[in-house]
């Protein structure tokens, strides 16, 4: 059992007229995708149909005899990917039911997505990450109702454990971005091997964050010398609190070494240098020393609301 409800219906049409009939209706075709418990599978789906802008919501049918079914019923979240009218080789592959689990999966260029950690397409010609928000039943197959979330937003994360496995999602997804051999000097002056949005880890509270001893921003450390290649922006605030101590936690220590801009603003006397050779002191609210690598310390006002 799945715990999707279906409503009994009595057909007196003919299967394999109605077949027929509505094949006659042509549509867009897209691979669904789904990961759970470690597996991942995708399957071939016209059914796919964008439903509302405001929440932006899409719907897809998933026949429960398909071995998605399970995956993306229990997963609660799936990516799309929209085949291209040369991929019909693609859309084969993926309605083949002699292919073993996530094995169409392993024969096409893809990667995780950001968000859900679903397989999208390299080569779809648009790719979405939904969160289901209803399912409903619908005789053989079932409806689901999904949610794209705000696309500027990936993810908004309050506790150490739900950081972990999506800055691992996030590290996955990034190693696509790191030059293989192939790219030219060109490619990598223009920053054109990739393509995708820039991507901004804003952490606030970082002590607390650290404090819990699993490290979520780890994940993150092997790509700081590549950040500017590869769209990467971390943004760390924490309080001055301890902070001389807390210099050579990891993360931290690899944004020194690599000469990360810095904003040192008011602390206590007694944390010393934390910056460049910025002395900690008391300042007005707002006020800072903006540490940078080879230009002048600055003093500057960021705003303030009182
Ligand atoms: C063009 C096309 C569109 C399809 N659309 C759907 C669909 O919307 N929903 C669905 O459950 N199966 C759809 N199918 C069938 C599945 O892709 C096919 O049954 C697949 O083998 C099921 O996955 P499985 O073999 O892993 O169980 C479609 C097949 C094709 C060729």
């Amino acid at each position: 059992m799945d715990g999707v409800a279906r409503p009994q219906a009595v057909s007196h049409v003919d299967v394999a007229s109605y077949r027929d009939a509505v094949g006659r209706f042509p549509t867009g075709v897209t691979v669904l995708t789904a990961r759970h418990g470690g597996r991942q599978h995708g399957m071939t789906a016209n059914s796919f149909t964008s439903v509302s802008l405001d929440p932006v919501l899409v719907l897809a049918c998933v026949a429960r005899s398909a071995r998605l079914h399970e995956l993306i019923v229990a997963a609660g979240e799936w990516g799309v990917s929209v085949l291209a009218a040369d991929a019909a080789g693609v859309s084969a592959e993926f309605a083949s039911r002699g292919k073993g689990l996530g094995e169409a999966l392993a024969g096409v260029p893809h990667h995780p997505g950001p968000y859900t950690g679903a397989a999208l397409l390299d080569d779809a010609l648009a790719t979405f990450e939904c969160r289901t928000v209803e399912v409903y039943g619908g005789g053989d197959h079932t409806i689901l109702l999904g949610e794209v979330p705000d696309e500027y937003l990936l993810n908004y994360l309050t506790a150490a454990n739900q950081a972990q496995p999506a800055l691992r999602d996030l590290a996955t997804y990034l190693e696509n971005r790191i030059p293989g051999p192939d790219v030219t000097p060109d490619q990598l002056r223009e920053r054109s091997w990739w393509r995708g949005p820039e991507l901004f880890v804003i952490v606030d509270d970082y002590e607390l964050v650290a404090a819990s001893g699993r490290g979520p921003l780890l994940p993150l450390v092997e790509f700081l010398p590549q950040s500017r290649d590869i769209g990467l922006h971390l943004i760390i605030a924490r309080s001055s609190g301890g902070a001389s101590r807390a210099m050579y936690e990891p993360v931290i220590q690899r944004v020194r070494e690599l000469g990360s801009p810095g904003l040192v603003m008011s602390a206590s006397k007694d944390e010393g240098v934390l910056l460049g050779d910025v002395k900690c002191a008391p300042q007005p609210p707002g006020r800072g020393n903006l540490v940078r690598r080879r230009v002048p310390t600055s003093l500057v006002q960021t705003a303030w609301c009182g």
